[in-house]
């Protein structure tokens, strides 16, 4: 599925296998109720930030949502491990990708140029910011709140 999806950016198995067990890093997997996998996706959590290294659904199975589920899984992981937002880089040529990460609440950072070699395709960089949610509601009076 890496190299069908990546082409010649595919991670190489050992790539794969030492990415899943790397500092910092929750993947996810998309099974059908055989167990055969369709999907993956994971982040690797800085201690602050978290970066997404890679989404990826099996062709035949593609435009059924599995993507947008297993981010949300990792948004919700970012969250919780309280990283203060969730980045990202995508080829300028990926619709589906940039639609798929817009939709989620991600916004264009910058462009990164020539990021994907050898082909020389350039990159967004986008960002989700991840508010800490409240966690204690105060009232203040007007008085106190010049003095
Ligand atoms: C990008 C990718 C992960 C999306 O996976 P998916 O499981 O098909 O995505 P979903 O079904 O969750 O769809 C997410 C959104 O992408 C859109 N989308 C999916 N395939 C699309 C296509 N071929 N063209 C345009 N939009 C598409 C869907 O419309 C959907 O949006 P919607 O819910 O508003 O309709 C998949 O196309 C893929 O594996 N691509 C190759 C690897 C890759 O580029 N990964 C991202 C690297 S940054």
């Amino acid at each position: 599925m890496e190299r069908t999806l990546f082409g010649i950016s595919a991670w190489t198995r050992q790539m794969l296998a030492e990415e899943l067990v790397g500092p910092g890093r929750t993947y996810v997997g998309a099974e059908l109720p055989g167990g055969s996998l369709v999907g993956y996706a994971g982040i690797w959590f800085d201690g602050r930030d978290a970066q997404v290294m890679t989404v990826a659904t099996d062709p035949g199975y593609q435009g059924r949502g599995i993507a947008r589920r297993m981010l949300v899984t990792l948004l919700e992981r970012a969250r919780a491990l309280g990283a203060e937002s969730v980045l990202l880089e995508v080829r300028v040529d990926n619709a589906p990708a940039i639609h798929l990460y817009e939709t989620l609440g991600f916004t264009q950072l910058g462009r990164r140029r020539g990021y994907y070699q050898p082909e020389n395709v350039d990159a967004w960089t986008m960002q989700l910011l991840l508010p800490r949610e409240v966690r204690e509601v105060r009232e203040v009076r007007p008085e106190q709140e010049a003095s």
